[in-house]
């Protein structure tokens, strides 16, 4: 298990929830995905006046590395400001379970720094995958 330090993934991810955009829900959240080529990359999240239609910081950090044309996530860092630590949501542990195995590491962070470290497969046992679509 490689173990690169965090640091650059935190500020990565402190300079995307820097630029949030959640006027609604003032909770601003900042991620960053160490790939496999080492490449890494950061999103905010992006709501919208339309409340349904608002992007969470994960996905924002998946677009930009698919763009790049990176396919795998190593590890991920979640970072938020509230009290707790910020669990990604449902959707964001399907749309990283796409890009990234079970045993990705997923570090749930606030301002001063990691507060939890656990693993996709914690947190979205049983995924659905590409597996199951084949016959
Ligand atoms: N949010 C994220 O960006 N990631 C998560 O995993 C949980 C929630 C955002 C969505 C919304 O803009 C705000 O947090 C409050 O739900």
């Amino acid at each position: 298990m490689s173990s690169e330090p965090l640091g650059p993934m935190l500020d990565q991810a402190s300079r995307a929830l820097a630029n949030a955009h959640a006027p609604y829900s003032r909770f601003r959240v900042g991620a960053c995905l160490r790939a496999e080529s080492g490449r890494l990359y950061a999103g905010c999240n992006v709501e919208n006046a339309s409340y349904p239609v608002g992007q969470c910081a994960e996905a924002t950090a998946i677009g930009a590395m698919v763009a790049a044309g990176d396919r795998r996530i190593v590890e991920a860092v979640i970072l938020s400001e509230g009290a707790d630590p910020c669990p990604p949501c449902g959707r964001c542990r399907q749309q990283l379970a796409e890009f990234a195995g079970p045993e990705a590491r997923i570090h749930l962070c606030g301002p001063e720094g990691v507060r939890v470290t656990t693993t996709l497969g914690a947190l979205l046992p049983m995924a659905f995958g590409p597996n199951i679509l084949s016959p």
